[in-house]
């Protein structure tokens, strides 16, 4: 059995893939917006979930939630699957909290990120772009990026697997009532991914389609385009950090070259920068020095079925 988080579980393929985590005998901490949306997961609680609350186009309240994580104990796997279509929260919430929560939960086995097709067309950019949600943000932008992290994390973590996955265009609110793709296949590949033994869902650094690895955006396995983009969030929630959240401490790396001058001291939430080491970015035994209070928080075989 394994102990499963993911974001955005209260509609969609999110609610959709913590049922059937659920139903498979998984112990599944499913998110809300906040305590009106609670309702919506009611019967996923009833049925043995954990729900946990925040609002991830909030940077402070994202960052809450990452100690609500941890409090709760170490996932196995963590599936970030909010997202939104359109709008100023599209970076927010797109990536900018899947960044966040991925540095500040402590590190799960496996790591899950929803991507989308419309990656495709995203710019392989950083200028310019408005993390904060000051403006609408654009969409396969977005979904470029957190697919370049899911592959920048399985480099840069290799004890870990993460992945990235288009689910299709599938009928949920997002996908509207037409979407022509199978419902049940759309949360089919992240369930796989966060829980089965099969050797195929113990790789890593994959772009995946209905349990398919395919060949991502060529900016995805651009290293170059990895480091500055993890660059540029760290940079960015840098600055957005508040001092009660995120005090300020150095990072005990042991075995690590010197801390760059301009690095020391960032403190919490920078679990991605730190240092460039002959093969790039590392950033071992942040973990434990960097909590506050607020922060301390099988399928055995592959199936394609067409349930829903
Ligand atoms: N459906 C598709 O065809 C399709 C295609 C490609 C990729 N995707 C990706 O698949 C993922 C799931 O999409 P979906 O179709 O299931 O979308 P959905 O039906 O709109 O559900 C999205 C979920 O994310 C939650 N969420 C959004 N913003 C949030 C925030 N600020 N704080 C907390 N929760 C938030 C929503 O909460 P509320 O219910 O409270 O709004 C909802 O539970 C997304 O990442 C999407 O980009 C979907």
């Amino acid at each position: 059995m394994a102990r499963v988080f993911i974001t955005g579980s209260a509609d969609g393929l999110g609610r959709a893939a913590a049922q059937t985590l659920l139903d498979d005998g998984h112990e599944v901490v499913v998110h809300a917006r906040n305590s009106d949306r609670l309702e919506a997961v009611g019967d996923l609680v009833d049925g043995g979930a954990t729900a946990i609350v925040g609002d991830i186009s909030d940077l402070d309240q994202t960052r809450s939630l990452a100690g609500e994580v941890n409090r709760l104990g170490r996932m196995d796997a963590v599936i970030h699957n909010a997202g939104v279509y359109s709008g100023p929260q599209v970076m927010p919430v797109n990536i900018v909290a899947p960044y966040l929560l991925t540095a500040l939960i402590d590190r799960p086995q496996r790591l899950i990120y929803l991507s989308s097709g419309a990656h495709r067309s995203g710019r392989a950019k950083l200028d310019g772009i408005d993390w904060s949600g000051g403006t609408a943000g654009s969409y396969s932008d977005s979904k470029l990026f957190v697919t370049t992290l899911a592959v920048a994390v399985a480099r840069i973590w290799p004890d870990v697997l993460s992945n990235a996955v288009d689910p299709g265009w599938v009928p949920t609110r997002m996908g509207g009532p037409g979407a022509p793709d199978d419902l049940r296949l759309g949360h089919l590949t992240q369930e796989w991914l966060a829980t089965s033994d099969d050797a195929d869902a113990r790789t890593s650094g994959g772009y995946w389609y209905h349990q398919e690895r395919i060949e991502p955006h060529p900016a995805v396995r651009d290293q170059r385009f990895q480091d500055q983009l993890l660059d540029a969030l760290a940079r960015w929630q840098r600055g957005r950090r508040t001092a009660k959240l995120c005090p300020r401490v150095a990072l005990p790396i042991a075995g690590a070259p010197p801390r760059p001058p301009a690095l020391l001291g960032l403190g919490f939430g920078d679990r991605f920068e730190a240092f460039r080491g002959g093969s790039g970015f590392f950033e071992e035994g942040v973990q434990q020095a960097e909590k506050s209070p607020e922060l301390q928080g099988k399928r055995s075989t592959k199936r394609s079925s067409r349930t829903t």
